[in-house]
């Protein structure tokens, strides 16, 4: 079924246009697709008046512009509408003057994952499907497991054995049946296209699925809207498989082909040194190759990044480009992002903010420029990592005599408090 805005589909790698998406991907090269939009007839129904007029905050505020024709029975719990803020503390130890950060970790299963989760989710319940799967580093995974509750869909979910334990817990808590997998999220990803195939399946892999994108693209919609329809100079962003860099340049040339937009932000793309496909592909002939994707931020362990043409043709359409961290680079961002501007990220959430200080550091970009960082997962998420950020807390006896010792170790010159 084609939504009637829809008018079709295009391949990202080889430009072929196909009138559905029945087989998820185009069928001559593999390449992923991307929704292609009857512009001039969204243009009748979307403006800046009806935006005004719309009391929704969630994505489904923007469903004008969202590859959906039936609503009924969408998750109804809150998904997007996350608050953007003015980080004018963390922008002045990097030198920046107008920095935002927009935090995705206020999402309902705490990532940003579930705006792909949310257009994806709609799209199964409108075809029919009874059971959906997909594989996952684990925020994608825990969002369609807890999109999915209630619906009376059955999920099936694929993880590497090792993703964060807060992770598989949402993912069991919320009632999904979890195939944990002895390797690698690549691995686990594979497995889980061998599964759709055999089983037939609803597929939700990032970047295979191509709906995937079109929720994510809601984040540049609420941005634009937050900053009083002013379009940032710089955008921020996480990458491992390249879904949402590309979702959220799909939202920005919406906004743009709708005239609600006159220009168009430069995005960039941060990767973890050993997990920077994306960066090596960009920065060279554009093919994706295979890394070690090795890195603390789980998240954004990717070998082989699943939607690395599109997130390459983000990063060149957009004149961006991409920066790459370390892990204590990351868990630096951590603490700063939240002892600065009180947003706990887990690392992959925050390695947005460790490139941004990386750039700024290089002059890559200008103090006045408006500067926007997504924080993409909550740090909850991923407690183990958080902890390697920080130090252990002082452990005393429940004496006061203890207490007593410790105001030097505190920091605090030792005093009574006066009536
Ligand atoms: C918290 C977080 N940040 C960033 C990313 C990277 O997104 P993508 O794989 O689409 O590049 C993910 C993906 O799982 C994520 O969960
Ligand atoms: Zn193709």
């Amino acid at each position: 079924m084609r939504a009637s805005n829809v008018l079709g589909f295009k391949c990202v790698r080889c430009g072929k246009e196909w009138p559905d998406a029945k087989d998820y991907v185009c069928v001559s090269c593999g390449g992923n697709l991307d929704v292609v939009y009857d512009y001039r007839a969204i243009k009748k129904k979307l403006s800046r008046e009806s935006l005004k007029k719309n009391r929704d905050t969630s994505v489904w505020r923007y469903r004008e512009i969202l590859p959906i024709s039936r609503y009924r029975g969408v998750p109804v719990v809150h998904i997007g509408g996350t608050p953007l803020y003015k980080a004018d503390r963390l922008g002045a130890d990097l030198g920046l003057k107008d920095l935002w950060l927009k935090d995705d970790g206020r999402n309902p299963s705490a990532s940003f994952k579930d705006r792909a989760g949310s257009v994806a989710v709609a799209k199964a319940l409108e075809l029919g499907e009874k059971v959906v799967t997909g594989a996952s580093t684990g925020n994608a995974a825990s969002s369609m497991a807890c999109l999915t509750a209630g619906l009376g869909l059955k999920t099936i979910i694929f993880v590497p054995e090792k993703a964060p334990v807060a992770k598989i817990a949402q993912l069991l808590v919320f009632g999904a049946t979890v195939i944990a997998v002895k390797g690698t999220y690549d691995q686990a990803f594979d497995l889980c296209l061998k599964a759709t195939e055999e089983f037939g399946w609803y597929n939700r892999n990032t970047g295979h699925n191509p709906f995937t994108r079109e929720g994510k693209k809601t984040a540049s919609f609420e941005v634009v809207e937050q900053l009083g329809w002013k379009v940032p100079d710089k955008v921020f962003v996480s990458v491992g498989d390249g879904n949402i860099i590309s979702g959220l340049w799909k939202g920005f040339k919406d906004f743009h082909s709708l005239g609600l937009i006159d220009r168009l932000p430069r995005l960039v793309g941060v990767q973890a040194e050993k997990s920077d496909a994306i960066k090596r592909a960009f920065e060279s002939d554009g093919v994706i190759r295979p890394v070690s994707g090795e890195t603390l931020a789980d998240s954004i362990s990717v070998s082989l990044p699943r939607d690395g043409d599109a997130a390459v043709k983000a990063l060149r359409e957009s004149k961006g480009f991409a920066v790459s961290v370390t892990d204590d680079e990351i868990l630096d961002a951590m603490r700063a992002t939240a002892r600065r501007e009180s947003v706990f990220g887990e690392p992959a959430g925050v390695a947005s903010v460790a490139g941004l200080k990386k750039a700024a550091a290089q002059g890559l970009v200008q103090a006045g420029e408006k500067i926007v960082a997504l924080i993409t997962g909550n740090g909850l998420k991923d407690v183990a990592s958080a902890m390697k950020a920080v130090g252990k807390p002082f452990l005393i006896e429940p004496d006061e005599g203890e207490l007593q010792k410790l105001p030097g170790l505190l920091g605090m010159v030792p005093g009574r408090r006066t009536a």
